[in-house]
C-alpha cells in the first residue's frame, strides 16, 4: 500500500520506466533550457523522496540538485547516466563547486559505484573535451598505459617494436609524479625532441613513421584534469571506480581502436595486491569493451623497480640496450606479455608464442632500434643519440652503495627507491617542479641476487651533494638480506582478456 501510495503521488509510471522516465528527463531539459535555469523535473523517486525529506521549501539551484544526488547515491548507491552526465558538465564548467563535489567524491569512496555509472562518469569525461580522430589511419591502432611504477621504461622499447611490426602507435603520455616516472620526461633526454605537436603533425607522423608519443594536450578529457586535481587534495584518489574512469576516459579520448593496460601491483604501485590490481584492471578492461575498444589487461609486479634503472636518462638508456637485445630478464617479460596483448588486439598474432618470435626477430634484425631512431628524429629529437646513448648527459656526481653482509637479497623497496630518485632531483614532489635528467639509479643487484659483503648494490648519479646524501639512505635501507637463497619474482602474474 505505502509502495502504491508513493508511486501514485510522485511517478504513476515508475512501474513502467524502473525509476528513470527519459520522456519527463527530456522534457524537463527543454524547460530547464528554455527557462535558462533549473525549473524542475527528471529525478528518479529516491530523489524525489530526498527531495521531499531533506528540502522541502528548497530553491531550484545547481548546488540543490546536487545535494540530492550526494544523498541519492549514499540511499541507494545508483545514479542515473543523465544524471552523472549533468554532474560532470555543471562541475567543468564551475556551476557546481569544489566542496559538493568534495562530498560527492567522499560519498563515492564510500559507496563505490557500479558498472553503468562507472561507465557513465567515463563517457562524461571523456566527452568533456576533444576526442581524437584516428581514422584516417591505416590499421587497427593500439593504445597501451600502465597504471605508474618505478623503473617502467617499457613504452620507449615496446612502442618501436609494435610500429616496426606493421601496427600504428598513436599515443598520448604523462609526465612523472612522485615516485613514478613518465614517458614524456623520458622522451624529453633526447636533445630537440618535443612531445607538443599539433593534431595534424601527430597523425601523419602515425601514418608516415607508424608511431607518435606526444603529452596530453589542454582540452583532452578537461573534466578528468579538474576531478583529479580535486582528488589529489581531498584524499579520494584511491577510489577503483574514480582511478579506472580518470585512467579509460584519457584513453578513450586518445581515440584509439584497442587498448592494453599494464595494472602494476606491489609497493611501488596504486594498487598493493594483486586482487585489488585485478579489481581495478577488470573494471577498466569493462569500460574499455563497453566503449567498443577491444581491451585487454596484464597484471605485473612492482614490488622491485622493473629493469636495472630508475630515472629519466638512465632509463633511456636501458631502454635502448633492451632494442639492441640486451634488456634484463623482468623488463623484457613485459614488454613481451604487453606486446603479445597489442599483437593480439591488432589482429596480428594468433597466440603468446607466435608473437614473442615476431618481437625477438624485429629486435634481432635492428629494426626495432632504427623505428625508434626515426621516431625520435620525427619529433625533432638528435637521432645519433639513439645510436650512441653516451652522447645523453651525465650528472656530475655518481655514488655508490655496497652490501653490509654476505647474503642474498630479500627486498628492494620500489616505493624507496622511487623516493630516493625524486630526492635526487629525478622525479617531482609536485606538478611544478622542475627535474633533473641525468638524475638516477642503476641497480646492481636485485631480488634473489647473492651478494657479498662490499660488494656494489646500486650507483646514484646527481648534481647535488646533499641530495646524493640523503639519497644514498634511502636506497640502503630499500635493501633487505637474507642468509637463505630465494628466487627472482616473477613479473608477469596474470593476463586478463575476457
Ligand atoms: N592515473 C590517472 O590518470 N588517474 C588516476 O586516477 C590514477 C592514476
Amino acid at each position: 500500500v505505502l509502495v502504491d501510495a508513493v508511486v501514485a503521488a510522485e511517478d504513476s509510471r515508475f512501474f513502467e520506466h524502473n525509476g528513470f522516465d527519459l520522456p519527463r528527463i527530456v522534457k524537463a531539459a527543454l524547460s530547464n533550457l528554455k527557462a535558462g535555469g533549473i525549473t524542475g523535473g527528471g529525478s528518479t523517486i529516491t530523489q524525489q523522496l530526498i527531495k521531499k525529506t531533506y528540502f522541502p521549501d528548497a530553491q531550484k539551484t545547481y548546488s540543490r540538485k546536487l545535494s540530492e544526488i550526494i544523498l541519492a547515491i549514499q540511499a541507494d548507491k545508483a545514479l542515473s547516466k543523465e544524471e552523472i552526465q549533468w554532474m560532470i558538465n555543471a562541475f567543468t564548467t564551475g556551476e557546481i563547486p569544489d566542496y559538493q563535489m568534495s562530498a560527492m567524491l567522499m560519498a563515492i569512496c564510500f559507496q563505490g559505484m557500479n558498472h553503468d555509472e562507472t561507465l557513465a562518469l567515463t563517457f562524461a569525461m571523456r566527452d568533456s573535451g576533444d576526442v581524437l580522430d584516428l581514422s584516417g589511419i591505416k590499421g587497427v591502432k593500439v593504445d597501451k598505459h600502465s597504471t605508474g611504477g618505478v623503473g617502467d621504461k617499457t613504452s620507449l622499447i615496446l612502442t618501436p617494436i609494435i610500429a616496426a611490426l606493421g601496427v600504428p602507435v598513436a599515443k598520448m603520455s604523462g609526465r612523472g609524479l612522485g615516485h613514478t616516472g613518465g614517458t614524456i620526461d623520458k622522451l624529453e633526454c633526447f636533445e630537440g625532441f618535443s612531445t607538443s605537436i599539433s593534431e595534424e603533425a601527430f597523425l601523419k607522423q602515425v601514418s608516415e613513421v607508424g608511431v607518435a608519443i606526444a603529452g596530453q594536450t589542454a582540452n583532452l578529457a578537461p573534466a578528468d584534469k579538474k576531478l583529479y586535481a580535486l582528488r589529489d587534495v581531498t584524499a579520494t584518489v584511491a577510489e577503483k571506480s574514480l582511478i579506472a574512469s580518470s585512467i579509460m576516459s584519457k584513453k578513450l579520448a586518445s581515440g584509439s581502436d584497442a587498448i592494453v593496460l599494464d595494472v602494476k601491483t606491489g609497493n611501488g604501485a596504486f594498487m598493493q595486491t594483486v586482487e585489488k590490481a585485478e579489481e581495478l584492471a577488470r573494471i577498466m578492461v569493462a569500460i574499455g569493451n563497453g566503449a567498443g575498444k577491444k581491451t585487454y589487461a596484464v597484471i605485473t609486479d612492482m614490488s622491485q623497480p622493473l629493469g636495472n634503472t630508475v630515472g629519466n636518462i638512465v632509463e633511456v638508456q636501458e631502454a635502448i640496450e633492451a632494442l639492441n637485445g640486451k634488456g634484463p630478464k623482468d623488463l623484457m617479460d613485459v614488454v613481451y606479455a604487453l606486446g603479445y596483448l597489442m599483437l593480439k588486439a591488432a589482429g596480428v598474432a594468433e597466440d603468446e608464442k607466435e608473437a614473442r618470435t615476431m618481437m625477438e626477430k624485429v629486435i634481432a634484425s635492428g629494426k626495432a632500434l632504427d623505428k625508434f631512431a626515426d621516431f625520435v628524429e620525427a619529433q625533432g629529437g638528435r637521432k645519433e643519440q639513439v645510436y650512441h646513448p653516451q652522447l645523453l648527459a651525465k650528472a656530475a656526481i655518481t655514488e655508490t652503495i655496497t652490501a653490509p653482509e654476505d647474503g642474498y637479497v630479500e627486498a628492494l623497496n620500489a616505493m624507496a627507491i622511487g623516493t630516493a630518485c625524486m630526492s635526487l632531483g629525478g622525479g617531482r614532489a609536485t606538478k611544478e617542479s622542475q627535474i633533473d635528467l641525468t638524475a638516477g639509479i642503476r641497480l646492481k643487484k636485485k631480488i634473489g641476487d647473492s651478494v657479498k659483503k662490499g660488494e656494489c648494490l646500486a650507483e646514484l648519479y646527481g648534481n647535488d651533494a646533499e641530495k646524493c646524501n640523503d639519497a644514498k639512505e634511502l636506497v640502503q635501507n630499500a635493501f633487505l638480506f637474507s642468509k637463505e637463497p630465494l628466487d627472482a619474482p616473477e613479473t608477469v602474474l596474470k593476463y586478463i582478456t575476457a
